[in-house]
């Protein structure tokens, strides 16, 4: 029996997945069971954050698997402490929860928003409402499904979770009369700076100045889910910076250990000592080997010299991408990009390139790429060489 047979008859068909067995990586480059080489765009969805096997990320994450590879929250590790310390210095946050997934990390930012306003204002207030955005993506678990504004995933489930009202994203009007709708019951706003499975959509700067406005004049916690965005992603350690913002919380995950995986729930010193003693928790949250790796992959983001390279490869991307006549336009920031194309469907796209040896992603009718952070000029040419020819074609 082969890769693909053997899969298919063991592991539920949630996915839509190409025929390819990925078996090894280097850099950017992946190689198939078949030998077959593809130049990644996608890095596994922004989490080989370094790329594949980079060597600083893999002696790390190796030293250690020798030394502990996991142990449970009864007892303290070094490397999950010394981690904490460097991502709250990167970031400015006062302290961390680690789970392992985005999803998870939402989860603790839901619990502790509600517990914040619980705490603060009691049960009868019953101020446990979160205004999340229409469009919006943040994770499969059935509360963060509740907090997803996509329709589309508001089936089957039922019953999901109450207390999430959506706001369309950019409509400053709707955020103000859904506030007012709701006075006195609203405990958070949740938003992604860029929406990212919503078709990498970005925010306005008003749209977010108004959030912050808003949510001040109510002690409404803000909570940025930068699951996609964070971490260097769009040419900053957290994208919050670069709208000019401090959100109470922000949630990290995929690109954070650089392809282990993480999850991270960040709290200003506002609500960072609300989640107590058994009020949460995770088996494997801040497990050694992601903490390891977050380590290496912080290390790397937080140097001003890395994020100008960023945005150096951002801006060539750009350049390459205007070249070609099919692409309409290109959104985003940084290194989360989507491209619109004038005629082309993308998920033809995808397996066009996929067959030429380019893995990229898409994202509603968008292509979208999310390259490792330290992909090299060279790749990004090459790359971009694959999809003209296949954007190019008559
Ligand atoms: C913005 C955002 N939030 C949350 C999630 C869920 O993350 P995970 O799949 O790790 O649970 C995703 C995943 O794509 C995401 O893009």
């Amino acid at each position: 029996m082969d890769t693909i047979e053997k899969f298919n008859r063991h592991v539920m068909s949630t996915y839509g997945r190409l025929d390819i067995v990925l078996d090894k990586g280097q850099q950017q480059t992946a190689t198939a069971e078949d030998g077959k080489q593809y130049i990644d765009f996608g890095s596994g969805i922004g989490t080989n954050s370094l790329g594949y096997c980079d060597k600083d990320w893999a002696d790390a994450v190796c030293a250690q698997v020798r030394s502990i590879q996991h142990t449970s929250n009864y007892y303290y590790t070094k490397v999950q402490a010394d981690f904490a310390e460097k991502l709250c210095s990167a970031t400015g946050y006062s302290k961390i929860f680690f789970g392992n997934s985005g999803a998870e990390a939402n989860e603790c930012a839901i619990k502790l928003a509600r517990k914040y306003s619980f705490d603060k204002y009691g049960k009868d207030a019953q101020r446990n409402m979160i205004i999340t955005l229409v469009n919006s993506f943040h994770g499969r678990t059935l509360a963060t499904l509740s907090a997803t504004g996509q329709e589309v995933f508001h089936n089957y489930f039922f019953p999901f979770l109450e207390g999430f009202v959506n706001v369309e994203a950019n409509n400053i009007d709707d955020l103000k009369a859904k506030l007012e709708e709701n006075k006195g019951r609203v405990c958070a706003v949740m938003f992604e700076f860029v929406q990212g499975e919503g078709g990498v959509c970005p925010l306005t700067q008003e749209f977010v100045d108004a959030i912050f406005e808003e949510c001040a004049k109510d002690d409404i916690l803000t909570i940025a889910d930068e699951v996609q965005t964070g971490v260097g992603r769009t040419g900053a350690v957290l994208t919050s910076k670069l709208f000019g913002v401090k959100p109470n919380i922000t949630t990290l995950a995929k690109g954070l250990a650089g392809g282990i995986p993480i999850g991270a729930c960040l709290a200003d010193e506002s609500c960072c000592d609300v989640l107590t003693k058994s009020t949460h928790g995770s088996t494997f949250g801040g497990n050694p080997l992601a903490c390891a790796g977050g380590n290496v992959v912080i290390g790397k983001v937080s140097d001003p010299a890395f994020i100008k390279e960023i945005n150096r490869k951002a801006e060539l991307f750009r350049s390459e991408l205007a070249k070609i006549d099919e692409v309409e336009g290109v959104d985003g920031m940084g290194l989360m990009i989507g491209v619109r194309l004038k005629t082309k469907k993308a998920s033809d796209i995808l397996a066009k390139c996929a067959d030429k040896g380019l893995l990229i992603l898409t994202a509603k009718e968008k292509l979208r790429f999310l390259p490792p952070l330290n992909i090299s000029d060279e790749n990004i040419i090459k790359g971009m060489e694959i999809l003209k020819e296949i954007l190019d074609e008559k």
